[in-house]
């Protein structure tokens, strides 16, 4: 993993339409992006490979799709207009500004990495026979680093808890964290930044009303959790899922598509009995792992990372984290949200929002797991795992995207191998009959070989080509992205082979 790769998946994703900076004519918009005519198919199949993983395979999740602005209420009783703050830190000399949590984090991530070189390098000196976790306990360089992390994140946790902001500028200062732009120590203290978006609903403006575009799509779930109790078949414990924009006013945004001020989320809310949302915690938490392991990532880019400091609304949250080219970060984050949100609601709204049990009996708030997913960020993860270099047996370089063929933009590409003769023809015949079922994909253009290396770079997983056999015994090559073998095949039986190797059965069955 390294600022190449990075760089590299930065440059791809503009080159071959994934991913393009908002507003690119005017100098682009801080953090801020647009998906490109192949990033909206992979987009989308992410989108519905959630929504399919959540809503139709589970009898007991339904879907909404709630508007973006909601009453200013909402936001009061959430919490968010009070607690939704970033802690910010200036350094004096770059005149840069960082989240102060990151810092610290990463400079903790930055020791663990010690740790890590020091165990490879011994498990080289040793051999078969190094045990990892005896060394990590008795080497005494490898304790004197854990004893460092152990002793910062104690310091970081009772900060965080107890809101000292002072405490946290005085942890930055004792690690002696530099600025990675000017190199000095010379910090501001250290301040809280409020996430939200705010604007105006009204024509007026002594009537209007301070309205927010919504930080989290969570809060469309909760003010609609009667609705869906009433109008729907659903007793506790039920889940209801929602995909939806939310807005953060991220005051360090510098990671690409993984940290951006206007994205998406997956979010679904979990509503189950007092005293059984730990039960609830771990089922979800096992069921989003496996979840991410379909896609057939390397699983050792996965890792849960539990929270130092949980939410305002939380009562256990977890993360699970991927390791992206910069390090690992959070990916999707599963929380025990208690009943906080229904029971503010309650209170603010004056409406009741309860569940009668008829099993107990008895009326309650539902308590509630929440897993909660960014979509770009699931985009990244992929795209950077699926993102490789190659060199060939000829000595030339392909760039290629291992993307699930489920996932992939476009499942196959028709590719005539000469511009005359009758192939096009026939070629633009398989093209018409497989596209109301796949996205299909015409070219005609360059040598084959410059047309399998395009396709390779956008992740088509099969390319179909039409040559000068196919016209005597309606046969055709078929070539697989990753392996690039060839194989003939009957042209008749290529729509069923690509369905069925790219339909939603590879990941949800
Ligand atoms: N409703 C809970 C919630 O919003 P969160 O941990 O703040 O929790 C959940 O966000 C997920 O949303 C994250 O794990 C991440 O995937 C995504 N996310 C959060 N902020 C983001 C941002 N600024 N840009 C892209 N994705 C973001």
């Amino acid at each position: 993993m390294s600022d190449d790769l990075f760089k590299n998946i930065i440059s791809h994703s503009k080159e071959y339409g994934f991913i393009f900076p908002s507003s690119e004519i005017y100098d682009g918009l801080g953090a801020v992006y647009d998906y490109g005519q192949n990033g909206v198919l992979l987009v989308n199949n992410i989108k519905e490979y959630w929504w399919k993983s959540m809503v139709q395979m589970h009898e007991n999740i339904v879907g909404i799709d709630s508007s973006i602005f909601m009453h200013p209420k909402v936001w009061k009783a959430s919490g968010h207009v009070d607690a939704f703050n970033d802690p910010l830190i200036d350094n004096k000399d770059s005149k840069k500004r960082y989240r102060a949590d990151v810092l610290i984090e990463e400079h903790i991530a930055k020791i663990e990495d010690k740790i890590k070189k020091e165990v490879e390098k011994a498990a080289k000196r040793f051999g078969e026979t190094f045990d990892a976790e005896m060394y990590r306990s008795t080497n005494p360089r490898v304790m004197e680093y854990q004893a460092k992390i152990d002793q910062i994140n104690a310091r970081f946790k009772k900060a965080l808890e107890e809101n000292q902001l002072d405490e946290i500028k005085k942890i930055i200062e004792d690690s002696e964290i530099v600025c990675p732009i000017s190199g000095s120590r010379n910090w501001t203290d250290v301040r809280q930044f409020n996430l939200m978006f705010s604007t105006q609903m009204g024509s007026v403006a002594e009537d209007s009303d301070t309205i927010y575009l919504r930080p989290e799509t969570a809060q469309g779930i909760f003010v609609n959790f009667l609705n869906v109790l009433n109008t729907s078949r659903q007793r506790i414990p039920f889940g209801i899922a929602q995909i939806g924009k939310a807005f953060r006013n991220e005051i360090v945004a510098r990671q690409f598509i993984f940290r951006m001020r206007e994205f998406e989320q997956m979010e679904m809310q979990f509503f189950v009995r007092p005293g059984e949302e730990m039960k609830w915690y771990e089922y979800w938490k096992e069921t989003r792992i496996n979840w991410h392991k379909k896609l057939g990532i390397d699983a050792a880019k996965y890792k849960f990372h539990d929270h130092l400091k949980t939410a305002h609304y939380a009562n256990a949250a977890v993360d699970i984290e991927f390791e992206f080219p910069f390090g690992f970060k959070e990916l999707e984050g599963i929380h025990s949200r208690t009943d906080f949100d229904l029971k503010q609601h309650q209170e603010l709204s004056g409406k009741k929002l309860q569940y009668f049990d008829p099993e107990l009996n008895q009326s309650y708030i539902p308590y509630v797991v929440e897993t909660s997913i960014g979509v770009s960020r699931t985009f990244l993860a992929i795209l950077s795992s699926a993102y490789q270099k190659e060199v060939l047996e000829n000595g030339e370089e392909r760039v290629v995207l291992k993307i699930h063929p489920t996932l992939a933009p476009n499942k196959v590409a028709i590719l005539p191998l000469v511009k005359k003769d009758g192939l096009p023809e026939k070629a633009r015949a398989l093209f018409n009959s497989l596209k109301m079922d796949l996205y299909t994909q015409y070219d005609e253009k360059d040598s084959i070989g410059k047309r399998y290396r395009r396709q390779d770079a956008l992740g088509t997983p099969f390319c179909i080509t039409i040559d000068h056999q196919s016209l005597e015994d309606n046969t055709c090559t078929i070539r697989h992205r990753d392996s690039m073998q060839q194989e003939r095949m009957p042209i008749d039986a290529v729509h069923r082979l690509i369905l069925e190797k790219t339909s939603w059965n590879q990941l949800l069955s």
